[in-house]
């Protein structure tokens, strides 16, 4: 084994919304090790979800040692790991003491809709227009963005109050693991600024009106840097000695893993919710229709700014744990496959899977989650099968809203997360969307995009004609065009579905 050696390979930290992962790259791009190490998922009320901090920093270092002992098994050492990526669930918020390190609250997760009153004052200011800042920041007002939940911590934790303007800083999930793990530095990079509700996308600086608006001290926000550039060195633990070179939220590094770089492209991953984006060059255009816009990456101090249209997506795997965990439906992924294989269609039943509301295009928190079409002949194949094609029909909802905004069409659909496994899902996509869905070689994508922008910084790659040759397409899912005629059909039941789970809370 002593050709590895000398071999170069990139570390990358995905601290997602179900777990912590630590995954392991060589130039290529080819995946040599991974562990992945799931948290807590805390739910104290209806609609709250939290996720206890600390336990994900012990979670990182867990998996990142799992990791470099199978390494080292395998012949690597731990200097093979050249450079580091960060990457992570975006605008969960967690606020913490500058001095101490301690958590002051668990982190407040992207899903949780604690929010909603808040943004129902905040709604009432600005004259019911939730649009009010989208110019600015390229976001509704709405309970999903990180400026509202640190205002509930705000109102809502006595000491956070109380020490606002001398000890407590706040930051996404990337800011909590880099200054845990380098000398304190409070950073951030623009993609997950861009979802904080507080950055202006045009200059890519926090905006003083918004920061006055919601009370919070630009001093308590980490620096926002650029995606690929240095972040410092790790102080602690096992990768100790090695540079931060790269952070990007989740969702604009897997863009980078599919080689979102040319002007319309796009790519939608499947993980605890589904994020579709697409790249719109740089300006950040905003256009009204129900898509988020945000900053896609800047891959170094002195590089463009790209930006892209997002259908954020509020369920995904969430919703396939939820028929798993809460009613018992369903045991291992083969037998969810097995399950819904075994019958022919949905038998008539349509599943809005509005566990947090809609997303995009509705942006309607107070939409409701159903179940129609039941029968006495249903059984839980029909229901998995319908919660299934939810997220398929969820999807082509962001695509036909795209096209709209984007006037072009999306010929093809790349793919990836952990739902791209279900052969059913994704042949369903293809048929309903009647175009081709693609699947890259790597499955992490995301990791592999942040490996690809860390690998930048340290140079391991020159450019981005660099990186193109390390994406390949491993499969590609064609749809049955006779089902043409019957996706419009069903597309068209979907859609009074879901002005039924508008109307439900009316
Ligand atoms: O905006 C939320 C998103 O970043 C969460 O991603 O992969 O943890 O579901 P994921």
């Amino acid at each position: 084994n002593k050709a590895n050696a000398f071999e170069i390979l990139i570390g990358t930290i995905d601290q997602s919304t179900t777990a912590t992962k630590f995954v392991v790259f060589d130039v290529r791009g080819q995946l040599i090790d991974k562990e992945i190490i799931p948290h807590d998922q805390i739910t104290l009320h209806p609609g709250w979800l939290e996720h206890n901090a600390e336990q994900i920093l012990l979670n990182t270092h867990l998996a990142i040692k799992q990791t470099i002992t199978r390494l080292e098994e395998q012949g690597y050492k731990r200097e093979n790991i050249k450079t580091i990526g960060i990457t992570n669930q975006r605008e969960t918020v967690v606020a913490w003491n500058k001095y101490t390190g301690k958590p002051y609250h668990n982190a407040i997760v992207w899903s949780d809709t604690r929010t909603h009153e808040i943004c129902k004052r905040w709604l009432a200011k600005h004259e019911n227009n939730s649009n009010i800042y989208s110019k600015i920041t390229g976001l509704p007002i709405n309970t999903y963005f990180s400026a509202f939940k640190i205002r509930w911590l705000i109102e809502n934790v006595p000491e956070i109050q109380k020490e606002l303007n001398e000890n407590v800083i706040f930051g996404t999930m990337d800011s909590w693991v880099i200054w845990n793990l380098t000398n304190k530095l409070h950073l951030t990079d623009v993609t997950n600024a861009s979802r904080t509700f507080l950055l202006n996308i045009n200059t890519l600086q926090y905006e003083e009106k918004i920061l006055n608006e919601f009370g919070i001290p630009s001093k308590c926000l980490p620096k926002v840097l650029s995606s690929a550039e240095d972040y410092g060195v790790i102080e602690n633990g096992l990768l100790k000695g090695i540079s931060i070179g790269a952070c990007l939220g989740d969702q604009q590094a897997a863009s980078l893993g599919h080689g979102l770089f040319q002007v319309g492209d796009s790519k939608n991953t499947y993980g605890t919710g589904c994020f579709l984006l697409v790249n719109i060059g740089n300006t950040p255009v905003y256009k009204e229709g129900g898509l988020l816009t945000t900053v896609l990456y800047k891959l170094g101090q002195d590089k463009p700014t790209y930006y892209a249209f997002e259908g954020s997506i509020e369920v995904g795997g969430s919703s396939i744990n939820w028929a798993r965990d809460n009613l018992g439906l369903f045991k291992t992924y083969d037998e969810l496959q097995k399950l819904v294989e075994s019958i022919d269609d949905s038998g008539d039943l349509c599943f809005v899977p509005a566990f947090s509301g809609l997303f995009s295009p509705y942006w309607r928190e107070d939409a409701a989650g159903c179940i129609l079409g039941l029968s006495l002949h249903t059984k839980r194949e029909h229901i998995l099968r319908a919660l299934l094609e939810g997220i398929a029909y969820r999807t082509k909802d962001v695509i036909e809203t795209v096209e709209s905004c984007t006037g072009n069409k999306i010929e093809s659909l790349k793919v990836d997360g952990g739902l791209t496994n279900s052969a059913f899902l994704m042949r369903f996509q293809a048929d309903i969307l009647q175009r081709k869905v693609l699947q890259t070689k790597v499955a992490e994508s995301t990791c592999l995009g942040v490996a690809f922008a860390a690998g930048l910084t340290a140079q391991i790659y020159k450019d981005i004609e660099d990186i193109k040759k390390c994406i390949q397409i491993d499969r590609q899912i064609e749809p049955h065009i006779e089902f043409q005629e019957k996706s419009k059909q069903l597309y068209k039941k979907w859609q009074l579905a879901v002005e039924k789970s508008l109307k439900w809370k009316d």
